[in-house]
């Protein structure tokens, strides 16, 4: 048996799989605090709250598939600094453009480590803290990321605790760390920090972070996004739209991105290969807010949403209710448009409310075809995905056929498929089959374009 842990921002969930086949035997879950800033340790307890139970009986291997960027600070002695600043918080806006700034432009990031930094990149918090925490930036000796740091406790718990490692997809997630030679960008490092940083180790994808006590070889883990993308095994054509806590638009490619806009960052996958992936702040809980601003819950609002028409009578909305990332706006507030006295109905506003939050989506689409990535057919994960009125709009506002695969726990499947991976010692990845997946075809007609038309107008007359 192999687990895979996905340590997400709201939940931590462990799967125990069949190492040969990745037939799913047990899950468990537990929550994590909510907020954008919040200790590591609470991490580490509702890990060990997932793991009670006997839930790792039997496992042979593990692997941790962690949410992005997010900094955990380390003092010379391993202890924890400040609590770990999450990748959707937007503080570090600023510093982002400060560093972006000081380079010399968005090409010069691009040139050094294929990302241009937002609020959302390590390196722009790491800046932050040295221009406003000085104490603690002094003392911090390292950063890690969320799924460094749980790998690492998961093995200091025991003996097994050699050094802070990491994975290629994470670290690509940094802004310090080139997916293009494998290396860490010291002077990128010093420019933010204004000091060196002890970093964790990049181990090979298939390499091994250690042994814990009980003998369960630890994989090196890696970002949600590159996990999820681990188990879904992607062909040409495919992109992954996930609709979590962050919404993301993402594809296995074989070159960076070289995206000088920002809008498509050039992670680096689990594998060896390249991940650019678009991702926007406001996705699976701009649903929540809008069943609960109309008195509903999710299969309410799916109800109203699907018995109105394609474009809600002309009702927009940009779903900006957590300021956003792609596009660019860590300030910006949702705006509705089109208001008039006769469209104004629960209906079209749960409609448009799916519909603006696909259209942000639909964007990631059009900047993955501007570098070079084919898009032919989204895959849709995460929470959102089981939305009925998501699964029937989505492919009008997307643009491309929709397949929705049959389970739901990407991450934590794409883990325990990493762990697998190790365990077998390397080579090939174990050939699990991928799920039965839902297809929804693309409609006929022009509704879909009119939809992202409308929305693109509106969103340049409210942003500019
Ligand atoms: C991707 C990103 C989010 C987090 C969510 O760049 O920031 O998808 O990984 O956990």
């Amino acid at each position: 048996l192999v687990a895979g842990v996905d340590s997400s921002t709201q939940s931590c969930k462990i799967v125990v799989c069949d190492a040969d086949t990745g037939e799913v035997v047990r899950e468990s879950r537990a929550a994590h605090p909510d907020g954008t800033e919040v200790s590591a340790d609470h991490w580490w307890t509702a890990y060990e709250q997932a793991a009670s139970d006997g839930m790792l009986e039997g496992v042979s291997a593990l692997a941790v598939g962690g949410q992005q960027h997010g900094m955990v600070t380390l003092d010379g002695d391993d202890k924890l600094v400040r609590d770990a600043l999450l990748w959707n918080d937007v503080r570090s806006a600023e510093a982002a453009a400060d560093l972006v700034r000081e380079l010399g432009g968005p090409q010069a990031w691009v040139d050094r480590v294929d990302v241009v930094p937002l609020a959302a990149f390590t390196v722009a918090k790491v800046r932050w803290l040295a221009e406003h925490e000085p104490e603690h930036a002094a003392r911090t000796e390292r950063v890690v990321l969320p799924h460094d740091w749980l790998t690492g406790r998961i093995l200091q718990s025991g003996n097994g605790f050699e050094r802070w490692t990491t994975d290629r997809g994470d670290a690509s997630g940094t802004g310090y760390w080139s997916p293009v030679t494998g290396t860490y960008q010291d002077e990128l490092v010093r420019l933010a920090a204004g000091k060196a940083l002890d970093l964790p180790q990049v181990l090979a994808p298939d390499a091994a972070a250690g042994r814990t006590d009980s003998g369960i070889l630890v994989a090196p883990g890696t970002g949600d996004n590159m996990a999820a993308a681990l188990s879904l095994g992607l062909e040409a054509g495919d992109a992954v739209v996930s609709l979590g806590t962050s919404g993301t638009v993402y594809a296995a490619h074989e070159r960076p991105s070289g995206d000088p806009t920002g809008a498509v960052a050039g992670f680096a996958d689990a594998t060896g290969g390249h991940l650019p992936l678009m991702c926007t702040l406001n996705a699976a809980r701009v649903l929540s807010a809008a069943a609960a601003m109309l008195g509903t819950d999710l299969a309410g609002l799916d109800r109203l949403a699907l018995a109105a028409s394609p474009g809600a009578e002309g009702l927009v909305l940009l779903p900006y209710l957590d300021g956003e990332r792609t596009p660019n706006l860590p300030e910006a507030t949702g705006s509705l448009g089109g208001l008039t006295r006769s469209n104004a109905t629960p209906e079209n506003l749960a409609r448009a409310c799916v519909e603006g939050m696909l259209a942000n989506l639909a964007a990631g689409i059009t900047d993955l075809r501007a570098v070079g990535v084919p898009v032919e057919r989204a895959l849709l994960i995460g929470g959102a995905a089981a939305s009925a009125a998501v699964r029937a709009i989505a492919p009008m506002v997307l643009g491309v056929p929709v397949s929705v695969p049959d389970s739901a726990e990407y991450v934590a499947l794409g883990a325990a498929r990493q762990a697998a991976w190790v365990l077998s010692g390397g080579g090939d990845l174990p050939p699990w089959s991928v799920d039965a997946h839902t297809t929804i075809d693309l409609p006929s007609g022009d509704d879909g374009a009119r939809i992202r038309d409308r929305y693109d107008a509106f969103r340049h007359t409210v942003h500019g």
